[in-house]
């Protein structure tokens, strides 16, 4: 018992309880949003019962994949959508599984904007962005090149009520299929993401030039899903320093402040903010860059991702620098990652080719746990 005791005392700072405004979180260890692209005819899969619920501990909190807010807003084969009934009802099984072990489950509500092609469009049409100028630069976020993109259509001012009406249904949508809240991803060169940065919006009325203009979309989305869910289940992931899908900022301190501070504002759960060192999603880089403002701006919970071990995991819980950080690719791999990090045992290797590919076992539930490991 005492040693027991003695341990617990001793837990790592990612291994320390939180309170995420409602939420009781036993750990500070999240699974952060990954698209595993294994969602066929754009509907939740069975295998994504067992997927999420291997990486669930009690009182431990998941961010579910990018989830299609309508038909427009497909940008790969395979994602999940959250848009019709039978996708919220393919849902519930994922999310009863989670719950069942005792985790906290949000819905990430994704729009690809003009990161998609014709084939994912209805009835072909161009994808949609607040402008219609193309993708142009070469590596983009799954090492698809420019020309995978098919040219953007502008969207009109009626149209993007319409956008922010989707994202509402959507968040009611995640609400009944049992999701405890929902992420807005305004992250890594999508829909929300086009509008906020000055490197690609062009726009010259209401919803273009200035930061507040460029930010009004995304805190319309922001309201109008707090209104209908309530601002306590409501995350937002942003990545200002990124340029992921050929979308940068011109001052991304700037932008992710004020964005920081509007959210603040609106009462949101949580602000997810991707390091500035990640300058392309994969790649962690050194930079003076901090989100140190960001977190200062930002007065509910920051969780912070993007390359991240145990060691510089548990100094950013210990410095105060995030409340809570997020796992991508050694939670993918790693589907008791907690305990390994309890433990400070050797992980498993993640495998890059099969991330996205669509087989249900392979790269996706088969990772081993520790007690599976010869
Ligand atoms: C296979 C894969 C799929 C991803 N899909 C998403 C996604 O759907 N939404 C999102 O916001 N980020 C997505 N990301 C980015 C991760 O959430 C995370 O920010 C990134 O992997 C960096 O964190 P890491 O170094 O802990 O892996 C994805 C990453 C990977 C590896």
């Amino acid at each position: 018992m005492e040693a027991e005791g003695q341990r617990k005392k001793e837990a790592i700072p990612l291994l320390t309880p939180y309170r995420m405004g409602k939420f009781h979180l036993s750990h500070r260890m999240v699974l952060a949003p990954m698209s595993r692209l294994r969602s066929y005819n754009f509907t939740a899969q069975p295998h994504a019962v067992l997927y999420y619920s291997q990486r669930t501990t009690r009182g431990g909190f998941l961010i579910g994949e990018a989830s299609g807010i309508s038909d427009t807003a497909q940008g790969y084969p395979n994602t999940p959508g959250i848009w019709r009934k039978e996708h919220v009802e393919a849902w519930k099984p994922v999310v009863d599984a989670v719950h069942e072990k005792g985790g906290i489950f949000f819905c990430q509500l994704w729009h690809a904007g003009r990161a998609s092609k014709y084939e994912y469009q209805p009835n072909g049409h161009p994808p949609i962005s607040c402008t219609d100028k193309p993708i142009t630069s070469e590596a983009q976020i799954d090492g698809t090149t420019a020309a995978d993109y098919s040219p953007p259509r502008r969207l009109s001012v009626q149209e993007i009520f319409q956008v922010v009406d989707d994202f509402r249904v959507a968040a009611r949508n995640a609400r009944e299929a049992g999701f405890d809240g929902v992420e807005i991803h305004a992250a890594n060169g999508y829909l929300v993401d086009q509008f906020l940065k000055d490197g690609v919006n062009d726009r010259r009325d209401e919803y273009g030039g200035s930061l507040e203009n460029r930010c009004r979309f995304p805190l319309q989305v922001v309201e109008a899903i707090a209104d209908e869910i309530g601002a306590d289940r409501v995350g937002v992931r942003l990545s200002p320093f990124a340029d992921y899908n050929d979308c940068g900022d011109s001052n991304p301190p700037a932008l992710g402040i004020y964005m920081a501070q509007e959210l603040s504002k609106r009462g949101i759960l949580y602000c997810h903010m991707i390091e500035p060192r990640m300058i392309t999603q994969f790649e962690r880089v050194e930079t003076k860059s901090s989100h140190g403002p960001m977190r200062e701006a930002f007065k509910g919970t920051f969780i912070a991702a993007g390359g991240y071990n145990r060691e510089d995991g548990n100094e950013a819980i210990a410095n105060g620098n995030a409340d809570l950080i997020a796992f991508g690719r050694l939670f993918l791999a790693n589907p008791d990652l907690p305990k390994r990090f309890e433990l400070d045992i050797p992980l498993n290797r993640y495998d890059r080719s099969t991330f996205y590919t669509s087989d249900p076992i392979v790269g996706y539930t088969g990772y081993p746990f520790l007690d599976q490991t010869p």
